[in-house]
């Protein structure tokens, strides 16, 4: 289908502080055929948006969370993070089935959509049922089975993840990407990395893992063997693969150094690590030396929403007070992490992220015709420091509309948020 968005303001995020103030983008089937200024060219089109009022952007990329712990959205708040996971989430985790999984996806995806995502990064378990979720709505997503190296079903973990990826990957026109999930460092020891590295090396799967998370994790392996989590995973051979590690709050310059080196991309989720207090990522210097880091939001039980737009301005905030400097990381530097930056963390930055030609087209409009959107002398500043999720007007992925004016074309909201209500309600009422 040949798609038309003309009248429009257009912010591509491939190249810095470039604006097109009344522009055009042209879609052809999933990609993007045109991005230009003023009138657009004469033809065809099935679909002509008139975007007066509007601004298009990328559509915005999570590189980081747990789709279906919206199930546990507020079940346990405001506690250490052992006891929290321990007494709380992962005894109601035990008990999520599969159809679970896949309704507590809907949610997110739902909830994704609307605060203008178009790509996410998912690390979970009966992930057949994500992918079924990520095939029906349109959305595009990174996924990979969680492997706990040191738990009984280690070996059934690679058995599945082999088997995902056979059936998965590039499925749906492309909008699956299959990963492989080991955990966390402490998770998973030598020889199970070393397992996980061969069925990389085997499938040409990438890997998605957290990294120097908690100062737990670094005391952890620093006590069993001797290195940071970082070094720890160098000397497992894990960087010889396309790697996005979530969280990388407690580095050394060092392991910065081996980062860079290996192309590993960042996923940085200021909220949970807030909420968790885990601690302060050293992002402003990980950008400095070029490491590729995007934004995710994490699951939905320590954050406790899927809002990027939030996200972004948490991010820009606190490292600015962290930092006792405003100057540090401006508003575009933020929005960047979000779009262009969160694919390239990814290792999707040739195919999503910025509004380009022969680019995926993943786009979001956004209603500037609102009162915290007046006056705009600065047009990035109001999105990152003003924006609500709420301004997110129409979401295309892959060429397809999945909202118009807020209403979701692909997805039965009703029904899911109802499915939803009574599996909370099972889930709490069998807790004994
Ligand atoms: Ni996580």
């Amino acid at each position: 289908m040949k798609m038309l968005l003309k009248n429009i303001t257009v912010l591509p995020m491939a190249e810095p502080g470039k604006i097109i103030e009344k522009g055009y983008v042209l879609i052809n089937g999933n990609l993007i055929e045109a991005v230009g200024s003023g009138d657009p060219p004469a033809g065809e089109y099935e679909k002509v948006i008139d975007g007066t009022n509007y601004l298009v952007m990328p559509g915005l990329i999570n590189t980081h969370t747990h789709a279906a712990m919206t199930m546990l959205r507020s079940y346990a708040d405001d506690l250490p993070l052992m006891e929290w996971l321990q007494t709380k989430i992962w005894p109601m985790e035990d008990r999520l089935t599969g159809d679970d999984i896949y309704w507590g996806t809907m949610l997110a995806i739902i909830e994704m959509i609307k605060s203008g995502t178009t790509t996410f990064t998912d690390m979970y378990f009966h992930m057949d049922r994500v992918a079924q979720a990520v095939e029906e709505t349109g959305i595009r997503a990174v996924l990979s089975r969680g492997m706990i190296g040191v738990g009984p079903e280690n070996q059934l973990a690679i058995e599945q993840s082999r088997q995902l990826i056979e059936q998965w990957q590039g499925a749906a026109n492309g909008r699956i990407t299959f990963m492989l999930g080991p955990h966390a460092p402490y998770t998973c020891p030598p020889d199970y990395l070393k397992q996980v590295a061969d069925l990389a090396r085997e499938t040409g799967a990438g890997i998605n893992i957290h990294v120097a998370e908690t100062l737990d994790e670094i005391n952890t392996i620093n006590r069993d063997y001797g290195v940071s989590s970082v070094v720890y995973l160098e000397k497992a051979g894990i960087f010889e693969f396309p790697v996005t590690a979530a969280h990388c709050v407690h580095l050394s310059d060092e392991d910065i150094a081996i980062l860079k080196k290996y192309g590993v991309g960042v996923a940085h989720n200021p909220e949970s690590n807030m909420k968790l207090a885990s601690g302060i990522a050293p992002v402003p210097r990980m950008l400095e030396e070029g490491v590729p880091v995007g934004l995710g939001t994490d699951g939905a039980s320590s954050n406790n929403d899927l809002d990027m737009l939030q996200e972004t301005r948490t991010c820009a905030l606190l490292h600015k007070v962290n930092n006792m400097d405003p100057t540090v990381l401006p508003a575009e530097q933020a929005l960047t992490m979000a779009t262009a930056l969160g694919a390239k963390a990814l290792h999707l930055g040739d195919q999503i992220g910025c509004l380009r030609p022969g680019y995926k087209a993943d786009m979001i409009l956004i209603n500037l015709n609102q009162p915290h959107m007046i006056p705009r002398y600065d047009l990035i500043a109001n999105l990152v420091y003003a924006g609500k999720a709420s301004d997110v007007d129409t979401v295309i992925i892959d060429g397809r509309i999945v909202m118009e004016n807020r209403q979701l074309t692909t997805i039965d909201e009703k029904q899911v948020l109802e499915k939803c209500k009574e599996i909370a309600a099972r889930l709490v009422h069998n807790k004994d």
